[in-house]
């Protein structure tokens, strides 16, 4: 089966379309590479060549935003008598920051690639897509677990980008109920790397995210950790989260593919969290014990737009694709540090 992958050389799409590969799907990444670095594509290729698997990988550079070069992909494969089956749609723009700044940029690429990204599909008969949105279109929740329909309601311009994308794939799918086979998925916090520590996160100058954070602190990149307060309403003060190994996350997108395959049409959000909630304070301990580094920390103000505690109901993704997170917290600490350690400026 060939899939296509929008922005699949950034940090979910590199570890899916590895696990893909592996499972001998045949796999085309797009992607503009403005968040992403080309070296991610020779790690994924060394690590199948290392392992003696053939696999089937073609790599394009563009823009979801460029309809003709879209549109070649589908069509080549075609005429390649190979059809594109489906689309996991990673591409678009991540920071919650930027999007407060640059807004018209996130609508622009978030959406407006999007709907060129769809209206390709449509043009070649693809009529499936598995969708990356974010557990941050709930917004400023305080009832958890949070399942999927609870009220959405976002804070940012990022969020109400995948919200207005979610939207319209809804509008989609009732616009021809015989044919859209779409899943949006609703990631929480995807922290880690693969357990071989060729591929892992890499952001763009100092982390806006805890994990990345602790982990650039654990090597010495940065001095020490600053805690957004310690007067939460949670157990030990500090925030809460649902930090889902990268692989587990990975692994996701596979079964919601084959559960798009098996059905004649279909349109679902579904949350992929590890259904449980850390604390900030837990991660350092976890993250100490597992790895055997000092992280130093201090306490600041709570950060604005933060809540105290977030974590996903699961249970949908557990009914509907058979899948659920099998990677503790101890092994995230231990692949993002492998990572880390094997590349201690990321892949630059
Ligand atoms: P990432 O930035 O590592 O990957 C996104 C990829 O898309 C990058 O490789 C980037 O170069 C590419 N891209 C950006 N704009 C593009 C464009 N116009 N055309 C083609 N390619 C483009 O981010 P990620 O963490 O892998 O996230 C993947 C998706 O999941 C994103 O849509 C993101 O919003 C969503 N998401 C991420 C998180 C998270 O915490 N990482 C949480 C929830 C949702
Ligand atoms: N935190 C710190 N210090 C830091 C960074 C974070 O104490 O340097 C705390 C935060 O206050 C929060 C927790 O660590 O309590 C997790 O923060 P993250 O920034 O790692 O994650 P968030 O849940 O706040 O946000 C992330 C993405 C959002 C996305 C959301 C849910 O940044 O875009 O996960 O998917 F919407």
């Amino acid at each position: 089966m060939k899939l296509l992958l929008t922005g699949g050389a950034g940090y979910i799409g590199s570890h899916t379309a590895l696990l893909l590969l592996q499972r001998g799907y045949d796999v085309i990444i797009y992607d503009s590479f403005v968040n992403s670095s080309y070296k991610v594509i020779n790690a994924i290729k060394s690590y199948l060549d290392a392992d003696g698997i053939d696999y089937k990988l073609k790599t394009i550079k563009g823009d979801i935003r460029d309809k003709s070069s879209l549109d070649k992909i589908f069509k080549d494969s075609i005429k390649e008598g190979n059809a594109i089956h489906a689309v996991i749609h990673f591409a678009g723009l991540k920071s919650v920051s930027e999007s407060v700044k640059y807004p018209l940029n996130y609508w622009d690429v978030n959406v407006c690639g999007t709907k060129n990204l769809l209206e390709i599909m449509k043009e070649n008969e693809c009529y499936s897509m598995v969708f990356s949105s974010s557990a941050t279109i709930y917004g400023l929740t305080n009832s958890v677990p949070i399942s999927e329909d609870q009220k959405i309601s976002p804070i940012n311009p990022y969020g109400k980008t995948k919200v207005a994308i979610e939207n319209m794939l809804c509008d989609l799918f009732k616009s021809n109920m015989n044919k859209w086979k779409i899943c949006s998925l609703r990631y929480f916090n995807p922290v880690g790397a693969h357990p071989s520590g060729l591929i892992g996160e890499d952001p763009i100058g100092i982390p806006s995210n805890l994990f990345p954070y602790i982990t650039q602190v654990a090597i010495r990149r940065i001095n020490l950790l600053k805690v957004f307060g310690d007067n939460w309403d949670t157990e030990d003060g500090s925030g809460v989260r649902d930090y889902i190994h990268i692989m587990d996350l990975s692994e996701g997108h596979i079964d919601a593919i084959g559960f798009l395959m098996s059905k004649e049409s279909i349109y679902e959000v579904i949350n992929l969290g590890s259904g449980k909630g850390y604390s900030v304070f837990q991660m350092i301990r976890e993250f100490e014990l597992s790895t055997g580094c000092e992280i130093p920390f201090l306490i600041e103000a709570r950060r604005d737009g933060d809540v105290a505690n977030n974590f996903a109901d699961i249970s949908k993704a557990e009914n509907l694709l058979g899948w659920s997170p099998k990677r503790s917290l101890k092994q995230i600490c231990i692949d993002g540090w492998n990572w880390q350690r094997n590349n201690p400026q990321g892949y630059t």
